[in-house]
C-alpha cells in the first residue's frame, strides 16, 4: 500500500507520517519512509536548490516551469529507486509530500494549472496514484505560524534555511489550501482530510485507525478472488 501525507508547511503532516510509521511497525509491517522533495541522493540535491531561499543568489530566479519540472525529476527518481521497489517487496511505503503537492504549490499556488500538473504525472510517473492521501489541513493561519517558527529554529541549528517558499504571501497559501480542497472533493476514496486542530496524539490515532481499516479491507480484497472460485477449481 502507498500512502502519502499532504498537507500545508507546517501542518503537522511530518510528525503524523512518524507516529504511523511506527505505529504500523509495531503491528508487524515493513514500512519505508520517504519525503518529496528528497528522499534519494538526486532528490537530495534537487531539495537543497529548490527549497533554500540562497540558492537564487547562485542560478538566478527560478521560472514556475523549471520549478515544477524539478518536482517531477524529484518524484520519478523517487518512484524508480525507492517507492516501486518497496512495494514490489510487499513494504507499505509513506511518502511525505507527493504529487498534490504539485498541483496545489505550482499548479494553483504559482499559477501553472491543474491540468499541466497531472499530464506530467501521466508522463513522468506514470500516472502511479496513492492508495491512500492524509490530508493534514488545518486553519491557514496556525499552519503559517508553526511554518515560521520551525525555519527560524532550522536556521539556529543548521545554518541554513528551507523557506523560498516562505517568502510567498498569504495569497499564495491561500490558493493552495484551497487546491487542496478542491483535490479532496475530487478524490474523495482517495483523499481522507483532517480539519481539525486536535491534540497531536488524537489525530495519529484517527489516522491510524483508517489506515487499519484500508489494510484490512485491501486484505479482504485480495482473498475475495480465492473465495468465489468454483469447488474443484
Ligand atoms: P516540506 O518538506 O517541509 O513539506 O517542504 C517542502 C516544500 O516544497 C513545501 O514548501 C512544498 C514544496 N513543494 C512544492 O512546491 N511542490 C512539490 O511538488 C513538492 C513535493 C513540494
Amino acid at each position: 500500500m502507498f500512502i502519502t501525507f499532504e498537507g500545508l508547511d507546517g501542518s503537522g503532516k511530518t510528525t503524523q507520517l512518524k507516529h504511523l510509521a511506527a505505529a504500523l511497525e509495531a503491528d508487524g509491517h515493513r514500512v519505508v519512509t520517504l519525503r518529496q522533495p528528497g528522499g534519494t541522493p538526486l532528490g537530495d540535491r534537487i531539495r537543497a536548490v529548490l527549497l533554500d531561499s540562497r540558492s537564487e543568489a547562485e542560478v538566478g530566479t527560478i521560472a514556475p516551469e523549471a520549478e515544477m519540472a524539478l518536482m517531477f525529476a524529484d518524484r520519478a527518481q523517487s518512484l524508480h529507486q525507492v517507492i516501486l521497489p518497496a512495494l514490489a517487496q510487499g513494504a507499505l511505503v509513506l511518502c511525505d509530500r507527493y504529487t498534490d503537492s504539485s498541483e496545489a504549490y505550482q499548479g494553483a499556488g504559482r499559477g501553472l494549472g491543474s491540468e499541466h500538473i497531472l499530464g506530467l504525472h501521466r508522463i513522468v510517473c506514470n500516472n502511479v496514484q496513492p492508495d491512500l492521501t492524509i490530508l493534514l489541513l488545518p486553519p491557514l493561519e496556525s499552519s503559517l505560524h508553526r511554518a515560521r517558527r520551525r525555519n527560524q529554529r532550522h536556521v539556529q541549528q543548521a545554518g541554513t534555511d528551507e523557506n523560498r517558499f516562505e517568502r510567498e504571501g498569504e495569497s499564495f497559501y491561500r490558493r493552495v489550501y484551497e487546491q487542496y480542497r478542491a483535490i479532496a472533493q475530487r478524490d474523495q476514496n482517495r483523499v481522507v482530510v483532517f480539519a481539525d486542530e486536535a491534540p497531536i496524539a488524537t489525530i495519529a490515532r484517527s489516522i491510524l485507525e483508517v489506515v487499519r481499516e484500508r489494510l484490512a479491507a485491501n486484505a479482504a480484497n485480495a482473498r475475495a478472488p480465492e473465495l468465489q472460485k468454483p469447488a474443484g477449481l
